[in-house]
């Protein structure tokens, strides 16, 4: 792939590097400063490119997806925090024919780890002297809190267990890249399943097979239906 990247932060930088190490081509490097509301983002600043990534910002990215859209490309964004947008950026991607994957998590793992805490928030459900919470740790410098990976683990354990809340704790501090812990915790014991990424290039090489996947189709997806497209 010949591939754009939209944002030169952390992401970008780990999605640069294992690109390289792939075989693929980076050829632009879109940055904040030349890029005010998506402005930076034309069709001759893309020319080339078959492939958009796009983290960024939550107050910039649906200002970069609209315009993205507008030209007709081909993206994959993982910037979390935006998906009020959802509908508005969906429908201008499928106006004019392009291609949109995004997701909050893009490892394979955690998406297995949803799936898993749901199947066993089912046996859960009803067994009242359990108490069901989430805790979720990033590094000092993520912004969001709670994580959209958090979130979407509250809808899932939620989706398996329909009695319980869940309420989410988030700790912000040093350097880790992500951990999310569901637990139940009863009086004289307690069970916790845990997903932690060790490397944000789990992320990365996540993003790069959505990328991959996405090379000749239109429309809009996750990553899960990528992942999960025959089983849901
Ligand atoms: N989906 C996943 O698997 C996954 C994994 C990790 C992180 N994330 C999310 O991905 C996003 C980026 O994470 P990160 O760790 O790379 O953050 P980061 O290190 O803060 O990098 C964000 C970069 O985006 C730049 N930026 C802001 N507005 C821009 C614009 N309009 N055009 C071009 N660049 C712009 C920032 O530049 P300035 O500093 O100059 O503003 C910064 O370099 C966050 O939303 C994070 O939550 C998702």
């Amino acid at each position: 792939m010949r591939i754009a990247l939209i944002g030169n932060g952390k992401m970008g930088r780990a999605i640069a590097q294992l690109a390289l190490e792939r075989g693929h081509t980076v050829a632009t490097i879109v940055e904040s400063e030349e890029n005010h509301r998506g402005g930076g983002l034309s069709q001759a600043r893309l020319t080339g490119c078959d492939m958009v990534f796009e983290f960024t910002r939550p107050e910039a990215a649906p200002d970069n997806l609209l315009q993205l859209a507008r030209l007709g490309a081909r993206v994959v964004s993982g910037t979390t925090g935006w998906s009020a947008r959802l509908p508005e950026v969906s429908a201008v991607v499928k106006e004019h024919g392009g291609a949109l994957l995004f997701s909050p998590n893009f490892s394979p793992g955690v998406q297995l780890f949803l799936r898993t805490a749901r199947d066993m928030a089912r046996r859960f459900e009803g067994r009242t002297g359990f108490d069901g919470f989430v805790v979720e740790t990033h590094h000092a410098a993520k912004l969001d809190a709670p994580s959209g990976t958090a979130v979407a683990l509250r809808g899932m354990l939620r989706q398996g267990d329909q009695g319980r809340e869940f309420p989410v704790t988030s700790i912000r501090g040093g350097h880790a890249p992500g951990t999310h812990r569901v637990t139940y915790d009863a009086p004289f014991e307690s069970i916790r399943l845990e997903h932690e990424a060790r490397s944000r290039h789990v992320f990365a090489a996540g993003a790069l097979l959505a990328g991959e996947w996405l090379q000749g189709r239109s429309g809009v997806f996750t990553f899960e239906q990528m992942l999960f497209e025959e089983d849901s």
